[in-house]
């Protein structure tokens, strides 16, 4: 036991202070400070509503609100000394509070609790969080609406299990991945809408016998209402849950996205330039240029999903309402919110700067027999072959080339009717990947003006 003195916020029932390592354990202010400013939001309208509602005379609540803002200037100006003994942010600022503004600061914490004040804190800091990944989603949307455009009719190979399948075009693929980063945003703005309910004012766990006024407070704060059940407000953290499945799985779509990157730079390959301002080099090997964001942001997922199942874990099979389990909830939240920030606008700051190789593209695109797909269908459409067959024939031709080395284009048309004697030269017109990709006017497909379509559709979606 250490000499320390009873708490000031409870002391009444204790004789003795904490042992260091309970306090240790029991400390939250070394994370928690993140949250000073949503802490000071929630307080300041706390005050202003038992004010309103008579509760607390309107001069106490206006000497607190303002005292809250010398608070948060100095919060703000690093001059606050934080305090472990004092556990967390909501006792070091009524703590600070106090020595700013005197006895009537005592009065702030009518009618609530702590429980109700760190739910409605980290769903403000989260609700913050959403926001932001909005903007950066945008930015990153942007970006490659931005590509595609440009590339719209840029061939390139597209693939199945990483073998070249059929030619696309570049614009058709960065359009995929606005798809995805689309229904990241759809998610984003699903999981704010559902988390905009306001605890504060469900107290310790039963509401109180004060007449608060929990629409004010809610309004105040920029809720859509008050939580309507007050055991479920103060125990409930489904909104960081939602958050870190949202961000999960825009870290795996953003995963996938790296990867490819990381594909499309190599020496190998050349699809992509990715610019000094987004690549690293070697200590050793002076001819490197590292695709290390993209491999990064390629990792990003494996903490933020583990922050994901971390907080699923703390949260699963905890009895209502409070339980002090759920200050476990706020690092992993914090950690994986940081990355994902990062983890987008490095996406975005190397699809503005990146540049598509259209040669490297374009000759890739042609390689490995990607228009057999079109030279079947030539097959079913103008000699009215059954699928299956034509199929099977431009198997035998696919083999024949390879025989000789060559492309699909590069065989005779003597090559092709050793084969099926029906072939004529008009069979040549499909082989081209232009012709290819020209052709997929089925909607969604990789037609250079279905691209362009989804380009306009999607931003006329976002504006
Ligand atoms: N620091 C605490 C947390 O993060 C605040 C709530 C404490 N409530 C309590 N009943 N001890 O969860």
């Amino acid at each position: 036991m250490t000499d320390k003195t009873a708490n000031t916020m409870w002391g009444g029932r204790f004789a003795a202070g904490p042992d260091a390592i309970m306090e240790a354990i029991n400390a939250s202010i070394g994370f928690d400070q993140r949250m000073a400013a949503q802490d000071i939001a929630g307080s300041r309208a706390h005050a202003a509503m038992l004010g309103a509602a008579g509760i607390i005379s309107t001069k106490d609540a206006d000497t607190i609100r303002e005292g809250l803002l010398t608070v948060l200037s100095e919060i703000e100006a690093g001059t606050f000394e934080f305090s472990t003994a004092l556990e967390d942010i909501h006792m070091n600022v009524e703590a600070r509070l106090k020595q700013v503004i005197g006895e009537s600061a005592g009065r702030l914490h009518t009618g609530r609790s702590r429980n109700d004040q760190v739910a409605t804190d980290f769903k403000l800091w989260v609700r913050d969080q959403l926001d932001a990944a909005e903007a950066g989603l945008l930015a990153l949307i942007d970006a490659l609406l931005a590509q595609a455009d440009a590339g719209a009719d840029w061939v390139m190979p597209g693939f199945t299990h990483l073998q070249t399948a059929q030619p696309v075009t570049w614009g058709h693929h960065m359009m995929a991945y606005v798809e995805m980063l689309g229904r990241d945003l759809s998610r984003v703005r699903d999981a704010r809408a559902r988390m905009n309910e306001c605890p504060l004012g469900a107290a310790a766990l039963a509401g109180t016998s004060f007449p608060i006024d929990r629409e004010m407070t809610a309004q105040a704060l920029g809720f859509d209402r008050p939580a309507a059940n007050s055991l479920d407000a103060v125990s409930d953290r489904d909104f960081a849950l939602e958050f870190l499945g949202v961000a999960s799985i825009c870290a795996m779509h953003l995963s996938r996205f790296a990867e490819e990157l990381v594909i499309w730079s190599s020496a190998q390959f050349r699809f992509v330039t990715l610019s000094d301002r987004f690549s690293t080099g070697s200590s050793i090997m002076p001819q490197k240029k590292n695709p290390d964001a993209a491999e990064l942001i390629r990792a990003k997922v494996g903490r933020i999903m583990g922050a994901n199942v971390g907080l699923m874990m703390v949260m699963k099979g905890l009895p209502l309402a409070y339980s002090k389990d759920m200050q476990e909830d706020k690092e992993q939240v914090f950690d994986a919110a940081d990355n994902w920030m990062l983890a987008l606008a490095a996406m975005e700051g190397m699809v503005r700067d990146m540049t598509a190789n259209r040669e490297s593209l374009a000759a890739a695109a042609g390689a490995g027999f990607s228009t057999a797909t079109d030279l079947a269908d030539w097959l079913v459409r103008v000699l009215g072959m059954p699928f299956r067959d034509a199929h099977h024939v431009t198997g035998s031709l696919v083999a024949l080339a390879e025989g000789k080395g060559c492309d699909l284009p590069d065989l005779s048309l003597e090559d092709m009717q050793s084969v099926h004697g029906d072939i004529t030269k008009d069979v040549f017109d499909v082989l081209g990947v232009q012709n290819s990709v020209d052709s997929r006017m089925s909607y969604g497909g990789t037609a250079p003006a279905q691209v362009r379509a989804q380009v306009g559709r999607w931003r006329e979606v976002l504006k």
